[in-house]
């Protein structure tokens, strides 16, 4: 396929239909998981095979949670492996199998491992983005691609269940949430929910020379929608969720990338783990 044609599929994809479904699924996320991260899984495989095949790649998703990208992944041909430092998220919809433990600020995985480096609605829940990126830019093998999707802090959905009271402060937000609820929400402002933008991520490519980027765009949006991730400011908010992609740069090797002993990390990168064929190699 050319670079023409490969756009015009993720046009065809990227339709009004699919968003309104997508949306109608999130008003039912809290009743109906099953459908909603169903749904999201396969729909989030389907819009990373518009930018590079799966069959036979090695998938690393950062942050995985619940099994329901495993399923979807597995489903396209992919070698999945996801990484979650909880370990209860792991088995939610299904098996545990074939997953690691861990933190997306320092992988336990070696460098150049993975073919694609995934993570969705992630970042936002890291307290050092910018180390999370590096690390999934340094495990991807050159010429891999990279996706991230995260909610920005000023989207509509930025204090997750505090909103839309976060656009009052963070702070304010969680204890109004505490104060009707009963309860702490379970995404915490600078405890587990941290306000990253669309701009700081952009920067971050900038910054970045082992980056390529091949796309920018609201992630749910259909095609249409997407200018406005041009504008500075309004983007943050009208964006929802903000979808990155990008290219290791480096040779390209044709082979698909599996993951090799010692590529490149030095002794002191001992610990690290290979994905080979979507296996845990030691
Ligand atoms: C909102 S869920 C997203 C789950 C799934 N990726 C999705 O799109 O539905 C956020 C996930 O990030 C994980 N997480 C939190 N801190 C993390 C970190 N430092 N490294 C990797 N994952 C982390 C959480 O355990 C949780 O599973």
């Amino acid at each position: 396929m050319t670079a023409e044609q490969e756009r015009a599929a993720r046009r065809r994809f990227a339709t009004l239909g699919r968003s309104v479904a997508l949306f109608r699924a999130f008003l039912v996320e809290q009743t109906d998981p099953d459908h909603f991260y169903g749904l999201l899984a396969d729909d989030s495989v389907r819009q990373v095979a518009g930018y590079t095949p799966l069959t036979g790649r090695t998938v690393l998703d950062v942050g995985g949670g619940p099994g329901y990208f495993a399923q979807a992944f597995r489903a396209a041909g992919a070698h999945y492996v996801g990484l979650d430092p909880d370990v209860g998220d792991f088995s939610a919809a299904g098996s545990a199998a074939g997953m690691l433990r861990g933190s997306g600020t320092a992988l336990p995985v070696r460098t150049g491992s993975v073919d694609v480096c995934f993570s969705s609605n992630v970042l936002e829940h890291v307290s050092e983005p910018h180390r999370m990126l590096d690390e999934m830019a340094r495990v991807t093998r050159p010429g891999g691609i990279l996706f991230v999707s995260f909610t920005p802090w000023l989207s509509p959905w930025g204090g997750h269940e505090t909103a839309p009271w976060h656009y009052l402060g963070g702070d304010r937000a969680r204890r109004r949430y505490e104060r009707r609820m009963g309860r702490p929400p379970k995404n915490r402002f600078r405890e587990t929910l941290f306000p990253v933008s669309i701009s700081d991520a952009l920067r971050w490519t900038r910054g970045n020379g082992e980056v390529e980027v091949l796309d920018a765009l609201p992630r749910y949006h259909p095609w249409w929608g997407r200018w406005i991730v041009r504008v500075p400011g309004a983007r943050e908010i009208g964006s929802w969720n903000f979808l990155l992609v990008l290219r290791r740069a480096g040779a390209r090797p044709d082979g698909l990338g599996q993951a090799s002993v010692g590529t490149g990390d030095s002794p002191a990168a001992a610990g690290k783990v290979g994905l080979t064929g979507g296996r845990v190699a030691m």
